[in-house]
């Protein structure tokens, strides 16, 4: 399955991409955010996160703009019409509006063709870049859960939850 933005592309992972994941991984913000994301990032890591053997599901797909892999973005399907929506892009490729397209190209998929009702992420409450791309998309602010994601270095952080139901995309 590939999809198509306005700049974007979105299509399925292949070992192929696996240099192009090495190159920008390891990106300090990515790593800071993203506290699921193994450290240091092996080449078994991305072999094994773009054959999905790690529980992603179908929904997860590179974003391509110009034949580059600029980042990664998917959705994990829960019970009850619900999904749940992360990302990241290259440090080179951010403040162009490459994610917000992405993440509207995921969003009119998952409402779409997957007949969802809900979408939801959760981002820190410090990643203010990533709280910009979900209310430029039209996601609405929910609140906070508290003590919510417990980080590789021990901290335990709170993250604000955001929701985006159908007809509300921009
Ligand atoms: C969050 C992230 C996905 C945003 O993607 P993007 O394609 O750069 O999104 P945008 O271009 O819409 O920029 C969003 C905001 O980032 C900030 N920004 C702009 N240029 C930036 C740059 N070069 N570097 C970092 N942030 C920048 C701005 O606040 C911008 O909002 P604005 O357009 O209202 O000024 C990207 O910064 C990223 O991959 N960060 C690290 C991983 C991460 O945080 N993932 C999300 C976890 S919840």
């Amino acid at each position: 399955m590939t999809l198509r933005g306005e700049a974007v592309t979105l299509r399925p992972w292949s070992e192929e991409d696996i240099p192009a994941i090495l190159a920008v991984i390891e990106d300090p913000d990515i790593l800071h955010w993203i506290p699921l994301i193994p450290r240091p990032y092996t080449r078994e890591d991305a072999r094994a996160f773009v054959n999905d053997e790690i529980g992603l599901g179908p929904h997860h797909f590179a974003i391509v703009v110009e034949d580059r892999v600029v980042g990664s973005i998917g959705m994990q399907v829960n019970d009850g019409g619900t999904g749940h929506a992360g990302y990241w892009c290259a440090r080179s490729e951010r403040g162009r509006g490459i994610v917000p397209d992405a993440l509207r190209t995921l969003c009119r998929y998952g409402f779409d063709d997957l007949g969802l009702r809900r979408i939801e992420l959760i981002t820190d409450p410090d990643n203010h870049s990533s709280q910009r791309v979900a209310e430029k998309v039209g996601f609405q602010r929910e609140g906070v859960l508290r003590s919510h994601l417990l980080h590789p270095d021990g901290r335990r952080r709170d993250s604000v939850m955001f929701s985006l139901l159908p007809g509300e995309l921009t």
